[in-house]
């Protein structure tokens, strides 16, 4: 198994600005402003505490990958993201261990265009993999 490095933890937030505003209250500081991610309908802003990196991530509209997530899990941690540095041999890595991709390695403007892939295990639920490299 190529060597997977902890990134970030995924959090669903229904209003982004409100949510940020209430980690700095936590003591996390902004990592990066608010970015729209038009292929997949979220906004996403980092931060971080303790060397501990969050990413939240809000429904931009109802078309939003996220929208069904959010009614069930509401305000929530709901993934782990791993860094990889070769993403299509850590795919078809954990694909052969049982892991289920439910979509195709796509750039993510909010993580400087690198190529993230989420995937799904029945013990764990989601996981997101991202090359450690820039495009
Ligand atoms: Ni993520």
């Amino acid at each position: 198994m190529d060597h997977l490095k902890i990134h970030h933890i995924g959090y669903l937030v229904k209003h982004i600005d409100k949510a940020a505003a209430e980690f700095g209250r936590l003591g996390y500081n902004t990592v990066s402003e608010t970015v729209l991610d038009d292929y997949r309908k979220i906004h996403i802003r980092f931060m971080e505490k303790d060397g501990y990196r969050v990413e939240l991530v809000s429904p931009a509209d109802s078309s939003s990958v996220v929208s069904g997530l959010i009614k069930k899990y509401k305000n929530s941690p709901y993934h782990i993201c791993y860094e990889t540095p070769d993403l299509d041999a850590s795919l078809a890595s954990l694909t052969a261990k049982g892991f289920t991709a439910i979509d195709a390695p796509a750039p993510a403007p909010a993580l400087q265009n690198r190529r993230v892939v989420f995937l799904m295990s029945p013990f764990l639920g989601m996981i997101e993999l991202m090359e450690d490299q820039l495009p």
